[in-house]
């Protein structure tokens, strides 16, 4: 936050030059995919792992953690926005704001939203990224494939302890965000982290800062394994003593930058 004026209940904003990951024609094909590259999915993990690690450790949880609050530039990075649904971290009343299909199975179970439930959003956000699933909220629209699913987050849990259609609508869609994690394959080492933030159960769910540590590991060893590859390519051309020492490719160049404290990304973090 750059700053407030009480007088005109206003505060003031970066303005960040981006889109949100939900807008179409930029990050979202015709057919609801997101458009990026990997290069995207590492760099929107790692900034948002690092904003959710921020908050957290701030005792507040976002609660509504989506593509469409996220905005994402490469040049930027991904920074979180929206925090009108911002609240202190293990609230004591029922929460029923946000947006159905990030929900976590725990409130279907126990009307429970804890900040583990942010990581669980960030984890069906993240299926969106890394193309395992088209954008979430196009369900509420009817799709030539696939059958509308919507349903109010405040008639998930009945007072008469009846089943309402919404709290059927919520356990079809967990149970096709399960069938997604269950069918990833788990020799990729991405896909383990995706079923960690998919974890069921909130206690075994992974941390934020834990996340943003794996992540980060991820992006040194694929920098640092592709530059041994492209070693090895050139071992023929390697220089002489004679003739100087290694010339740069620069072709390794990294797409993605380094990690530093500041590529933390929380709109209005000062
Ligand atoms: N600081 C910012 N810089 C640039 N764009 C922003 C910024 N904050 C928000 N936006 C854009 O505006 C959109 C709406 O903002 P936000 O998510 O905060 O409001 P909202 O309550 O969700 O509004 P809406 O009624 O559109 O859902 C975001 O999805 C994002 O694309
Ligand atoms: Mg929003």
């Amino acid at each position: 936050m750059f700053g407030a004026d009480a007088r005109y209940f206003t505060f003031f904003l970066e303005y960040v030059a981006g889109n949100d990951l939900s807008t179409s024609a930029v990050w979202r094909t015709p057919d609801d995919m997101f458009s990026g590259v990997k290069n995207d999915a590492m760099r929107i993990w790692e900034d948002i792992s690092g904003a959710l690690e921020y908050l957290h450790g701030k005792s507040v949880q976002h609660n509504d953690i989506k593509p469409a609050n996220i905005i994402y530039s490469a040049a930027r990075g991904a920074v979180l926005c929206d925090f009108g649904l911002a609240s202190e971290a293990r609230p004591t009343g029922l929460l029923t704001g946000g947006t159905p299909f990030y929900v976590p199975p725990e409130f279907l179970v126990k009307e429970q939203r804890n900040p583990p439930a942010d990581v669980w959003a960030f984890g069906v956000t993240m299926l969106y990224i890394l193309h395992h699933i088209p954008l979430p909220d196009a369900r509420g629209a009817v799709r030539a494939n696939a059958k509308r699913l919507y349903w109010q987050i405040h008639q998930v849990h009945q007072r008469d302890g009846s089943t309402s259609p919404a709290r059927i609508d919520m356990q079809a869609w967990i149970d096709e965000v399960d069938t997604v994690v269950r069918g990833l394959d788990y020799k990729d080492s991405l896909a383990r982290i995706l079923r960690d933030m998919l974890t069921p159960h909130p206690d075994q769910r992974v941390s934020p800062s834990e996340l943003r540590k794996r992540i980060q590991h991820e992006i040194w060893y694929t920098k640092h394994y592709k530059r041994q590859n492209v070693d090895r390519q050139t071992e023929s051309s390697r220089p002489t003593k004679e003739t100087g020492g290694w010339v740069r490719d620069p072709l390794l160049g990294s797409t993605t930058e380094e990690n530093t404290e500041e590529n933390t990304s929380v709109e209005g973090e000062d």
